[in-house]
Order: C-alpha cells, then sequence, then structure tokens
C-alpha cells in the first residue's frame, strides 16, 4: 500500500466524448477524439486486463487506455455535494482512477480517500490535483480494494465504474468490503452502469438486481435508486443512481 499525497458498442457504452461540453473534458477529447476512434482503445485495454487481471490495470494507465476518463468530476456527484446532500465526514471512492470524483467531494468536513490499485492512475491524480486547493482533504492510496484494512470506516463510499469494472464473479466479494469499510449508519452510492445486455468486458453489463443480489444478503438496501438525469448524453438511459444504507433491525421490545 503506498499513499500518494498530495465505440463500437464498448466504446459507445463508455465514452463520453465527443457530446461533452465542459471545457474541462478537452483533454480526455484530445485523448479520445471520437466513440469511433476509442474502440481499438477499448478492445486493447480489455485484452490487457483479461491477460493480466493483476498488472493489466496498471499497463492500461501507463499506455494512456482510459477511454472510461471523463476528465472531469461525475456531474451528479458535484450537483450532490454543491446541494448539500452527501453525508460528511470520511468518504472513499474505490478504484478512483485519475481523481477528479474525489476532489470533488473533498471539503473541510469530508476528507475523502481515493484508492486504486494502479501505481501510475496514483501518481497522475497525485499530479493533477498536488497542488489543488482543497489539498489537505483528499489522499490517493495505491492498494488493492480487496485486501486493503484501512484504520478507520467510512461515511460515504462512492462507486462509479468501479462495480463494472471487475469480474463479475468478484461482486459478492466487492459487497463484503463494502460492508466492511462503512460505519453502521454508512452510505453507499453507486452510479449503476452500464445498464445494458452487451457480453463481456469490462465494463461488465449491470443491473439494479445485480446490487441487490451482492448487497441484500448483507442488509445493505437501496433507500433510493433513480435514474441519473446529469448523466453524461452517451450514458444517458443507462445510469441509475443508487443509495444503500444498512438496515437496522430495531428492537421490539
Ligand atoms: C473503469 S476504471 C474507473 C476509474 C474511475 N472510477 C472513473 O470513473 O474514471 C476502474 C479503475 O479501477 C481500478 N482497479 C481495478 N481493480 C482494482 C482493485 N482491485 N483495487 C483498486 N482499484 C482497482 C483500475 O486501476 C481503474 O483505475
Amino acid at each position: 500500500m503506498r499513499t500518494h499525497l498530495c465505440s463500437s458498442s464498448y466504446a459507445l457504452l463508455l465514452n463520453t466524448l465527443p457530446l461533452l461540453t465542459a471545457p474541462l473534458c478537452r483533454l480526455a477529447m484530445a485523448r479520445n477524439h471520437s466513440s469511433k476512434d476509442s474502440q481499438p482503445k477499448v478492445d486493447k485495454m480489455q485484452q490487457l486486463v483479461h491477460s493480466d487481471p493483476s498488472g493489466g490495470w496498471e499497463q492500461c494507465w501507463e499506455k494512456g487506455l482510459t477511454p472510461w476518463d471523463l476528465g472531469q468530476p461525475t456531474p451528479i456527484l458535484v450537483d450532490l455535494h454543491q446541494r448539500g446532500a452527501l453525508p460528511k465526514g470520511r468518504a472513499l471512492v474505490p478504484g478512483c482512477g485519475s481523481g477528479h470524483d474525489v476532489v470533488a467531494i473533498a471539503c473541510p468536513e469530508r476528507f475523502v480517500v481515493g484508492l486504486d490499485i494502479s501505481e501510475n492512475a496514483m501518481k497522475q491524480a497525485t499530479k493533477l490535483f498536488s497542488s489543488s486547493k482543497s489539498a489537505e482533504y483528499f489522499a490517493f492510496l495505491e492498494a488493492d480494494f480487496f485486501t486493503w484494512r484501512p484504520n478507520h470506516l467510512f461515511d460515504l463510499i462512492f462507486d462509479y465504474t468501479f462495480f463494472c469494472a471487475i469480474e463479475p464473479e468478484m461482486r459478492a466479494q466487492w459487497a463484503s468490503r463494502i460492508r466492511d469499510l462503512l460505519k453502521p449508519d454508512g452510505e453507499l452510492i453507486t452510479l449503476i452502469f452500464p445498464i445494458s445486455d452487451h457480453e463481456g468486458g469490462p465494463p461488465y453489463k449491470v443491473s439494479v438486481s445485480d446490487y441487490e443480489e451482492v448487497l441484500h444478503p448483507l442488509g445493505i438496501k437501496a433507500e433510493s435508486i433513480v435514474e441519473n438525469h446529469l448523466a453524461i448524453p452517451p450514458r444517458r438511459g443507462r445510469e441509475k443512481l443508487g443509495r444503500w444504507k444498512r438496515s437496522i433491525c430495531k428492537s421490539l421490545l
């Protein structure tokens, strides 16, 4: 563990580009040009991840094969933050990639840990954000979500494109880690994406019931699941916002 201070259908599934308008997306646009252009990148990314499940992500970051990267924070997360609708305290973003979402919600009331297995991702995030005004409110950590043992639990875990990135057989383990890392009254926020019927991945297809299947047995239930009305245009209609909490068994005595 290391702390770093501080498409054909697949391309269309992942890609964001050319419909993005925010200036921050120019970087990503320059890298990816169009979903058609990014399909070879998606294919190569999948090959790398399949050929080496532990080191494949690192190679993707090393080679710049990151077609999922918006180059900006996730709009719905920023909206929730700005409306004061996110838990304060300690937050975790597993598989945080270049870290935009981590920095977007870091503030004096919330310390955010961005975790990624890739050293290159964490170096990139650190380079992008080490001189950010809110640098004292976040940290980037190179570690494996499935084995990492932190000293503190979290009030909030935000998962976007991590659940769909891991092998579907790992989803029950993902849920156990979420349970173990959340405070008893903590909240899990998921962007359920990509809701589709394609085969293969990553990204692997997901559905609301895929989350329920692994979270319900652990007593984690959705308090709301709604369409993500701020999904970026290419992902619209295939993305839902889920807010989950542990259901507390109230004593009848
Ligand atoms: C599809 S990317 C999503 C990145 C980011 N959430 C985003 O939306 O831009 C998945 C990320 O998960 C990371 N990752 C994969 N397996 C991991 C693991 N076991 N622990 C931590 N991070 C992991 C990869 O390195 C990659 O950066």
